[in-house]
């Protein structure tokens, strides 16, 4: 997967990541902020993404598009989709650009709103990568380890970084009987929960 990335994606990544890196420092506000995974929590979801059992793969905050194509790799190697969930039009136009220039559109179905007026009607999850507001990360757990299948992986981003205010979330996870779940220090800590 890693060995073999079309010229096109790696070049979209590395753009992708240089534009991450300067709204970091040049004063850019945060809604318009890209506020992406490093690489190597691309290279970790894309790899858990792999491992998954059959089912549903879906992402909730696209942004640019950046971990979309991580997760978009695997369902090339194996010919499957991920529905990809965001809410602000500036990030939807900037996703666009990013699946057609990568020719990655078969592999991603981008929907245009709030996942959270999505997420109860889609059955049969087997991955899941939660990276939005820190607001709403609850709700979205509470939504989607329901409708999972046995063996499904539900990651959520920024488990270390603003752990103060996951902690609510983190502790549900961590008691939830109906998981298996740890803290992986990897980028900016990943919330990983394996449905049992
Ligand atoms: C941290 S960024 C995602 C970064 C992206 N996962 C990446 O690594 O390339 C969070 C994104 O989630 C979007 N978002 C926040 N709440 C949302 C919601 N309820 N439904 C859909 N998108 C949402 C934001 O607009 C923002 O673009």
């Amino acid at each position: 997967m890693f060995h073999n990335i079309p010229e096109n994606v790696k070049q979209r990544m590395e753009d992708l990541e240089d534009m991450d890196s300067k709204d970091r420092i040049d004063g850019t506000p945060r809604l318009k902020r890209l506020r992406q995974i490093p690489p190597e929590t691309g290279k970790f979801i894309s790899i858990l993404a792999a491992s998954a059992p059959k089912g549903e793969f879906i992402e909730i905050g696209t942004s640019a598009g950046y971990s979309t194509l991580w997760i978009a790799l695997t369902c090339k190697l194996i010919g499957s989709k991920v529905t990809t969930f965001e809410i602000l039009q500036e990030k939807i136009n900037k996703a666009k650009i990013t699946f057609r220039q990568t020719n990655m559109e078969g592999y991603v179905e981008l929907i245009e709103g709030d996942a959270r007026d999505y997420l109860i009607d889609i059955k049969n999850i087997s991955f899941c990568f939660l990276d939005a507001e820190k607001e709403v990360y609850e709700e979205c757990y509470d939504l989607v380890i329901p409708n999972m299948v046995k063996g499904g992986l539900l990651i959520a981003d920024n488990a270390i970084n603003h752990y103060e205010t996951l902690k609510p979330m983190i502790d549900k996870a961590l008691s939830d009987q109906r998981l298996d779940a740890l803290v992986v220090p990897i980028g900016k800590g990943e919330l990983l929960c394996r449905k049992l």
